[in-house]
């Protein structure tokens, strides 16, 4: 076995975290950097000290995460599910139920929730945000936001609902409660069901072909009938009726009845 796949066994073993599952080429370059910015010179060398130094292990969840994010992150698209696609999803609904996949600093799901209030009564909203790292859950229950990640905020949402203090903003309350942020593994945890949409962007790209096939599986399950899946802006999807989904605008998928 080499060298990194001996690491990979070992922090799965350690964190369930099953880096096969990642496109191996990128992976191994980004934790190769870390491994030579700390000075081991091997795989080996490292786990021995990711495993008794906590700090460092933090590190490398943080760089294997790829964390980036922003407020209406391609606005483009967002433009899109708020003027075609939820103008039908939310026709007839008593009650609309949400799932940010992979939400990272919670940029992606106070986005959803922005756009729906001004849509619908937001007692009718539920927004489930989960990601693997949980300590990018920790900072999105928080809410706190540099200027960059909301340079696309139409300034009219700016306003309404954030505030300024010290160079940072500060999302409102009312946009948290719809919020429910959890931990959840896309790789290996159950998946929950019952969804009208599910927005999963931006994580994708990172899996193995193996692994987005059982994800597109999963998410098609987890989604009602005529429920939409929004991918990230270089993750179409190639075979959608492999999943029971149509093509509903670029990027926006939808689940048909068998
Ligand atoms: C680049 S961010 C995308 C954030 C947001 N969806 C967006 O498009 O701006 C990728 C996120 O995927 C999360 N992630 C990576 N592997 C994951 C996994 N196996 N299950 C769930 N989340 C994962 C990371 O922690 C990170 O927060």
């Amino acid at each position: 076995m080499s060298d990194y796949q001996e690491f990979i066994t070992l922090i799965k073993r350690k964190t369930k975290i099953d880096l096969s599952l990642y496109k191996e080429v990128q992976m191994k370059r980004r934790l190769t950097s870390l491994r030579d910015k700390r000075g081991f010179k091997d795989f080996s060398t490292y786990y021995q000290a990711l495993d008794k130094d906590q700090d460092m292990m933090d590190e490398f969840l943080d760089k294997m995460t790829i964390n980036v994010s922003e407020f209406f992150r391609n606005i483009k698209r967002w433009q899109v599910l708020e003027e075609k696609i939820l103008p039908e999803l939310i026709k007839n609904k008593s009650q609309i139920r949400i799932w940010s996949a992979a939400c990272s600093t919670g940029d992606e799901p106070y986005t959803i929730a922005m756009i729906l209030s001004q849509k619908m009564d937001m007692s009718k909203v539920s927004i489930l945000a989960t990601d693997i790292d949980e300590k990018i859950l920790e900072r999105a229950k928080q809410g706190i936001y540099t200027e960059r990640a909301l340079k696309e905020v139409p300034k009219a949402l700016k306003d309404r609902f954030f505030s300024y203090d010290n160079s940072l903003y500060t999302i409102d309350e009312k946009l948290k409660q719809v919020i429910t942020f959890k931990k959840h593994n896309l790789l290996s945890d159950p998946y929950p069901k019952g969804f009208d949409l599910i927005v999963c962007r931006n994580v994708l790209i990172y899996f193995t072909d193996q692994a987005k096939t059982e994800i597109y599986q999963k998410f098609s399950q987890s989604l009602v009938n005529e429920g939409v899946f929004f991918v990230g802006s270089t993750e179409q999807i190639f075979t959608p009726e492999a999943y029971q989904l149509r093509l509903l605008d670029t990027f926006f998928y939808q689940k048909y009845k068998s």
